[in-house]
Parts: structure tokens; C-alpha cells; sequence
């Protein structure tokens, strides 16, 4: 298939690309790289020993979109391009609806324009918000809690408008739990800009003494060891995830939400003490405060995503933390 993804130069693009690559797929990646290098790109075709095509641009720009689909004969998107910091989205929620909201907006009338009306889109287990119990099944209502959150339930619900008026679309909705990890080879992994928001590149950076510890959010939570738990999901299985759903994008519901977890979950020192094992080194750590909106324990149903796109992750924990540290090692200061 011809795939065009937006926001490929990003942590989940620039992995999931190498699985289309390597499955034979042709890559185009649209991206303003606003929080991402070009670097990734080189080295995805690197880890691939293939080319894709790169086109800087906005995906609100409708004549830089015109000009690409025009261009490039396209099957199928992949939409991950979007701003993600839940923190940066309560500061600045107009920046965060016009990029993610109208930005999807803008990229799905292109398509539509161009007949091209496969998408698979990115959305995030944030929708759930933090009032039902795990693990989390598809059919219960979005009750996102912040901006951010709020832009992917917007963005489900204009794709889900989409579908009925125009029985053409096919629309697979993803909703990540908690990505971590790096492509075992090290060459990409996760490069947040300044102080990371999540755990995994906290504690990777702290392993490699970037940053002198850990802060773990709250050690009194209802949980076995009192820290939060979460359900940790490996960059490649989940890249995975977004190829089984393309292949299937024919079959079945017209549209179909979806979550990617592993149904398991792990509190944060198991993360801690697991990532220990792997890299052999000690992680130094301290307890702080709960952190504002989080909740105790999170984890997903994956019998859907088990059934409807014959996919399940199969990476373990230890290989997440491996992986991680692998490529930071590799990358002390990122790309
Ligand atoms: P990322 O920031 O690494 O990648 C996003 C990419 O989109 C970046 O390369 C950025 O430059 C690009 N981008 C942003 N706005 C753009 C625009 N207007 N036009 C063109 N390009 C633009 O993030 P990621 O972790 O790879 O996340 C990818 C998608 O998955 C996002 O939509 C995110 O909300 C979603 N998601 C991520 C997580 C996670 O934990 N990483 C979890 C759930 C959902
Ligand atoms: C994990 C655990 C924290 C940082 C959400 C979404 C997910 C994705 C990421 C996009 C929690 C604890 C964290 C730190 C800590 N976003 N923690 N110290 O909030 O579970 O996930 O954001 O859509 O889809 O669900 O991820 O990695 O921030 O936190 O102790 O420095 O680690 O309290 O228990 P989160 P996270």
C-alpha cells in the first residue's frame, strides 16, 4: 500500500514507519517537526534499508496537503501528527484545539477531496478519563479530564460523524495506553524535548545521569506498593498494532475504537525495579507528591483489538526497559 503518515518523524511514527517499511509498504511522512528531528527519518531508512519520501509541513496548511496528495498517489493515513503534553494542553487549550482538532479537520477534508478515505487515527486511553475501573473496555463513554483529552474525544466523535454520513470511510481509532520502549536496534527511541513529562524517559535519563533522580507521584496509593499503576505497551508491538489494523482496514465496522494495551499492569517501582535488572544499574529515586489528575490504576481491555485486528503485544516488560535503555544509552543526549 501507498501509506501517507502524519507526524511520522515522532516518537510512534518513526517506529511505526520501520514496520511499514519492512512490510513492504511505501512511506510518506508529512511532518512541521515541531517536536521531532528529521534525523529520525535517516535513521528509520538506516534501520530499513529502504527510502521513504519527507515533506516538511503543517498539517493545517491545505495547500501544502493538496500538493502532497497530489504528488503521491495514497491508499491509506496514518494520522499521529499532534501536540500530546496534557500539561502544555491546560495552558494553552486554543493552541491544542487548533493543532489537533482543526488540524485533523483540515487533513480529513483533503482526503476526502482526493478520495482518499482510509485513516487510521491515534487516539489516547486519556478519554476514559478517571472515573471508571479497569480495565477499561471501548463501549464506555469518553469522560476526558483535560484539554488534551478533550481534543481526541472531539476528533473520535468528527471521525465517527464522518463515517455515517459517508458509508466510503474506513476509520480505525487507536487508543494508546502507556507506549514505552525503543526498536531493539537503539537508533530510534523516544526524545522528548526538555524535562520529560513521562516515566519511562525520566528514568531512562536518570540511568544515564542526565537528570540525578526520579520523582515518583504519591507512594499512597490503594495499590500493592502504594505507586501508580499503568499499562505499559512496547513502541514495536504497538506499531504492530497500527500495520494489523491497516490490513484489515476492509473488513468489518466501518469504524472501530480500539485499544492497544498489553491488559496487564505495573506499578511504577516494578517499572523501576525491572528497568534495574535490565540495565544493570541502580536507579536513584525519591518520593514526592501524587501528581494532580493521575489516578491509581489503569489498564486496558484488548479483547477487541484481540478479535478485530488479530493483534496482541508480546513484548515483556524487561524487553521494554531493555530496549529503552538501549537506545538512550546509544543516545545520551537523544538524536
Ligand atoms: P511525538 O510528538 O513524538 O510525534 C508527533 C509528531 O507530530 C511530531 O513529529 C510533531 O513534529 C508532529 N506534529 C505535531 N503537530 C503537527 C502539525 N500541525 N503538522 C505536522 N506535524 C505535526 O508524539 P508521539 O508520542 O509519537 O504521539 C503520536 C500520536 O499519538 C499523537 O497524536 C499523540 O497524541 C498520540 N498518543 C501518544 C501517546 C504517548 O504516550 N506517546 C499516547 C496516546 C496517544
Ligand atoms: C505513568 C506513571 C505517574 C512521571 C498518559 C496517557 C498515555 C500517554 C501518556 C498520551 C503514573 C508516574 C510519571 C514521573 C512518576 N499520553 N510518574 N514520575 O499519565 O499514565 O499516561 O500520558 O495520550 O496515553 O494515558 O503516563 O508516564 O506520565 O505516568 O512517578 O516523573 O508514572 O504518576 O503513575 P500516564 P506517565
Amino acid at each position: 500500500m501507498n501509506v501517507l503518515v502524519t507526524g511520522g518523524a515522532g516518537y510512534i511514527g518513526s517506529h511505526t514507519c520501520v514496520e511499514l517499511l519492512q512490510s513492504n509498504h511505501n512511506v510518506v511522512v508529512v511532518d512541521n517537526l515541531c517536536n521531532s528531528k528529521r534525523e529520525a527519518l535517516s535513521r528509520v531508512e538506516k534501520i530499513t534499508g529502504r527510502r521513504l519520501a519527507f515533506v516538511q509541513a503543517d498539517i493545517r496548511d491545505r495547500n501544502a496537503l493538496d500538493a502532497v496528495f497530489s504528488r503521491h498517489p495514497t491508499d491509506a493515513v496514518l494520522h499521529f501528527a499532534g501536540l500530546k503534553a496534557v500539561g502544555e494542553s491546560v495552558a494553552q487549550p486554543s493552541r491544542y484545539f487548533e493543532n489537533n482538532v482543526l488540524g485533523t479537520k483540515n487533513l480529513i477534508e483533503a482526503m476526502g477531496d482526493h478520495h482518499v478515505k482510509k485513516l487510521v487515527f491515534s487516539s489516547s486511553a486519556l478519554v476514559y478519563g478517571s472515573e471508571y475501573a479497569p480495565p477499561l473496555t471501548e463501549d464506555l463513554l469518553p469522560n476526558p479530564g483535560n484539554p488534551y483529552a478533550e481534543n481526541k474525544a472531539e476528533i473520535e466523535s468528527m471521525l465517527q460523524d464522518l463515517s455515517g454520513a459517508d458509508a466510503e470511510w474506513r476509520i480505525r481509532i487507536l487508543r494508546y495506553f502507556n507506549p514505552v520502549g525503543a526498536h531493539p536496534s537503539g537508533l530510534i527511541g523516544e526524545d522528548p524535548q526538555g524535562k520529560p513529562n513521562n516515566i519511562m524517559p525520566n528514568i531512562t535519563q536518570a540511568a544515564v545521569g542526565r537528570l540525578s533522580f526520579v520523582e515518583v507521584f504519591g507512594n499512597d496509593y490503594p495499590t500493592h506498593d502504594g505507586t501508580g499503576i499503568r499499562d505499559y505497551i512496547h513502541i514495536t508491538d504497538l506499531a504492530k498494532g497500527h500495520l494489523s489494523a491497516l490490513q484489515r482496514l476492509s473488513k468489518g465496522a466501518n469504524v472501530l475504537i480500539c485499544n492497544l494495551g498489553t491488559g496487564r499492569g505495573f506499578s511504577v517501582l516494578e517499572l523501576i525495579s525491572t528497568f534495574e535488572k535490565a540495565a544493570s544499574r541502580r536507579i536513584p529515586y525519591q518520593f514526592g507528591p501524587r501528581r494532580p489528575g493521575d489516578v491509581p490504576v489503569l489498564f486496558a481491555s484488548c479483547t477487541r483489538a484481540e478479535k478485530a485486528l488479530v493483534w496482541r503485544a508480546e513484548k515483556s516488560l524487561f524487553d521494554m526497559c531493555k530496549d529503552s535503555w538501549h537506545w538512550q544509552n546509544m543516545n545520551p543526549g537523544g538524536y
